[in-house]
């Protein structure tokens, strides 16, 4: 994982910006928790690895971190979330909904599946946004200005990726991201969702049972490239910032030209 380096305030995109970020114990949540505070904003995240959560914001620093548990399938913890957040930080700006899992290894044959192993990862990967989208809506509704983000997944585009819960999920992320968009809009909410390709994190490891190379060798487009949490981090950060302030309802893909090819039509081999 790069390291990042102090930016000038000129640099800062997110200076005097608050952000909440469920998930943000662990890779891609805890990397863009880093990023946003460099940046100048202040996180809470918000997880259930409440020993991991805590180390990462006191690395942070608690002048611009802190953490809270929070379960983002139950309701009262993603209110009480988004009001501690308001309550310590004044505001919510930045609402990122990244908590996700995969469950465990690949059941991918839809007559094995039982109903609550699917509602497992819907709960987490789709209900739990919905209650972020839901109650950073409602925060931000009265100060007529936010940018909402939600994790997906190439997944979200294409089929085939991941098991049947996984893939179901991240599309209707999508759906989601579209509907509130629309209706926010109103509001100067911004909602928008980032895809990331296969990224090395606990996640995918305990999914695939690959290890650093093993995962690093997924098919990219890019010539030696591999998707890393810093490329979904900035994704997130552009988003997040005045510099994406005409962009809603967005579903940023970050997967080096991954999901527009078709393998089996292809001129450029
Ligand atoms: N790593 C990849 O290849 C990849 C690719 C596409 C999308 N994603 C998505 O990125 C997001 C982040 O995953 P990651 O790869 O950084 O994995 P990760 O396991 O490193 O981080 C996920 C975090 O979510 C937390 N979490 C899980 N269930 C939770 C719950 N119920 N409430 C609160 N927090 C919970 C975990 O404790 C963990 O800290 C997920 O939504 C995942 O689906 C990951």
């Amino acid at each position: 994982m790069a390291s990042i380096s102090a930016l000038t305030a000129a640099a800062r995109r997110l200076e005097g910006k608050v952000a909440l970020i469920t998930g943000g114990a662990s890779g891609i949540g805890e990397y863009t928790a880093e990023l946003f505070t460099k940046h100048g904003a202040k996180v809470m995240i918000a997880d259930i690895q409440d020993d991991l959560g805590q180390s990462v914001c006191k690395n942070l620093g608690p002048s611009v971190a802190s953490y809270i548990h929070c379960d983002v399938t139950n309701e009262a913890h993603v209110q009480n979330a988004v009001d501690s957040t308001v309550a310590k930080y004044e505001k919510l700006d930045i609402m990122f909904n990244n908590a996700g899992i995969a469950g465990s290894y690949p059941k991918l044959n839809i007559l094995d599946i039982t109903q609550s192993e699917f509602e497992e990862i819907i709960k987490v990967n789709l209900i739990g946004p919905f209650l972020g989208t839901k109650h950073a809506a409602r925060v931000m509704i009265p100060a007529k200005q936010g940018s909402i983000i939600t994790t997906a997944s190439t997944c979200s585009v294409i089929g085939g990726g991941a098991p049947h819960a996984y893939t179901s999920s991240k599309h209707g992320i999508v759906g989601l991201t579209r509907n509130t968009a629309v209706e926010l809009g109103k509001y100067g909410i911004r909602v928008n969702c980032v895809s990331p390709h296969v990224i090395s994190t606990p996640l995918v490891k305990n999914f695939l049972k690959l290890d650093d190379e093993g995962v690093s060798k997924f098919y990219s487009n890019l010539k030696g490239a591999s998707c890393k949490v810093e490329d979904v981090a900035n994704a997130a950060l552009f988003l997040a910032s005045d510099d994406s302030k005409f962009i809603s309802g967005h579903n940023l893909v970050v997967d080096g030209g991954f999901t527009i090819m078709n393998p089996g039509f292809c001129m450029f081999e």
